[in-house]
């Protein structure tokens, strides 16, 4: 395997009944602000116990962050956090509200131009206030990681950004709060983590038997556990597996030493931009598209992936095939489609996300091999 440094500080408070623990993670003296999305909390009883937990603790709150968190909406928070004085976030919410939080949090302390700098020119983050988090979605795993994803509607941009200043100081993870979660989320988690995985795992051998392993036992998982939750998507203990599984297809441990690929990332954020689909839509639609593709290059990995979470035999090319359409049937039992046309997209409508990593003269994949021609026949493959 490759040389790697691991790190990761995040506090993980895990179980019903962990919001209990809140109050005594909240740093004293300081002035927090509460920062929230478009209302779930304040229906499933999460807003009331997370008051609960700030009272007598100088606190402002902000809410309003939209799923695929804006940029303008983040910079008035920022706003309002500089004249009062913020000094800590606390995010209730899922990714978008972490996401936006950590890019409010370095955009704080940016000295010099526009923080969009830290998304559209990679300029490093070099200090951020500190984040504690309540996960209410697993999906993103964004509560174990310093990674942010921000839009800009107007400029049709939806960009990340990564810095371990970002990483939430705490976050307490309550699988009983994701039991009001729509089916739709619940299915983009259960995809979002498997993509997570996959874009990890499913390059070339580096002799990695390991993380390899762990890859396979977070897929198996979020298998196992989309079986139960369609059955009964009020299974605790199913939500408590989802949970932790999704957190750990990014919290860092899987990719240690291996090569990746976020190519399903990059092209899926780009049609995001273009068409507002949810995010875990996009990479329903591009991940098995991609897998044929580019089998000439990830065809061993494929072939073990097949075997070891699909139990599929047979020649090389019968497990690729066999392979690519377990992993598209599993999107769309989880419920999320994997063609354009479920999303009435043509490829026409999407080919500007390939002109558009063109123009940044971008090649992605683990080998630079994915262009424009490449992103092109993977729509047609997904249409
Ligand atoms: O805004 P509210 O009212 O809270 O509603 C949200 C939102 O509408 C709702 N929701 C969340 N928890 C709920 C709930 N509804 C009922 N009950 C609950 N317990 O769910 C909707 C989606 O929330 P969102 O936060 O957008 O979902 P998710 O966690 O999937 O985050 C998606 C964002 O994360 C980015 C994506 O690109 C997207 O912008 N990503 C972040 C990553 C990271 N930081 O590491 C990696 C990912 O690959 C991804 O790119
Ligand atoms: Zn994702």
């Amino acid at each position: 395997m490759k040389d790697f440094i691991f790190y990761n500080p995040v506090k993980v408070i895990f179980g019903s009944n962990s919001l209990d623990q809140l109050k005594e993670q909240l740093p004293a003296d300081s002035k927090i602000m509460l920062v929230f999305g478009e209302g779930s909390i304040k229906k499933n009883g999460v807003y009331d116990k997370v008051k609960a937990a700030l009272e007598g603790v100088d606190h402002i709150e902000f809410g309003g962050i939209t799923p695929n968190p804006e940029y303008a909406t983040c910079m008035e928070a920022v706003k309002i956090a500089k004249e009062e004085k913020v000094t800590f976030f606390l995010s209730v919410g899922g990714g978008s509200v972490l996401d936006g939080v950590k890019f409010i949090s370095a955009a704080m302390k940016f000295e010099g131009g526009d923080p969009w700098e830290i998304l559209s020119k990679s300029t490093p983050v070099t200090d951020a206030l500190p984040i504690g988090a309540v996960l209410t979605i697993p999906a993103t795993g964004s509560e174990v990681n310093g990674n942010s994803v921000v839009s800009r509607r107007e400029i049709g941009e939806k960009l990340a950004f990564s810095s371990p200043l970002v990483m939430p100081r705490f976050s307490i993870m309550d699988p009983s709060v994701t039991l009001s979660l729509p089916w739709r989320q619940t299915a983009n988690g259960i995809v979002d983590a498997f993509v997570h995985v996959m874009e990890q795992y499913l390059t070339y051998d580096v002799n990695s038997p390991l993380q390899d392993r762990q890859s396979e036992a977070i897929l198996l998982t979020l298998v196992e556990v989309a079986d139960v939750l369609k059955k009964d998507p009020r299974d605790l203990a199913g939500r408590a597996n989802l949970m932790w599984a999704a957190s750990n297809a990014l919290n860092g441990i899987i990719n240690c030493g291996v090569v990746q690929d976020w190519s399903t990332h990059v092209i899926g954020h780009e049609i995001t931009a273009l068409h507002g689909l949810d995010h875990a839509q996009t990479l329903a639609i591009i991940l098995p598209a991609l897998m044929e593709n580019q089998k000439k290059h990830k065809g061993a990995k494929i072939v073990q992936y097949g075997k070891r979470v699909w139990s599929l035999a047979g020649s090389d090319d019968e497990i690729i095939a066999g392979a690519i359409k377990k992993t598209k049937e599993f999107f769309e039992f989880a419920g999320n489609p994997t063609t354009l046309s479920a999303y009435k997209l043509t490829v026409e409508d999407c080919l500007p996300a390939a002109q558009k990593l063109k123009d940044k003269g971008w090649m992605i994949g683990e080998h630079e091999a994915i262009g424009y021609d490449e992103i092109k026949s993977i729509l047609n493959i997904a249409k």
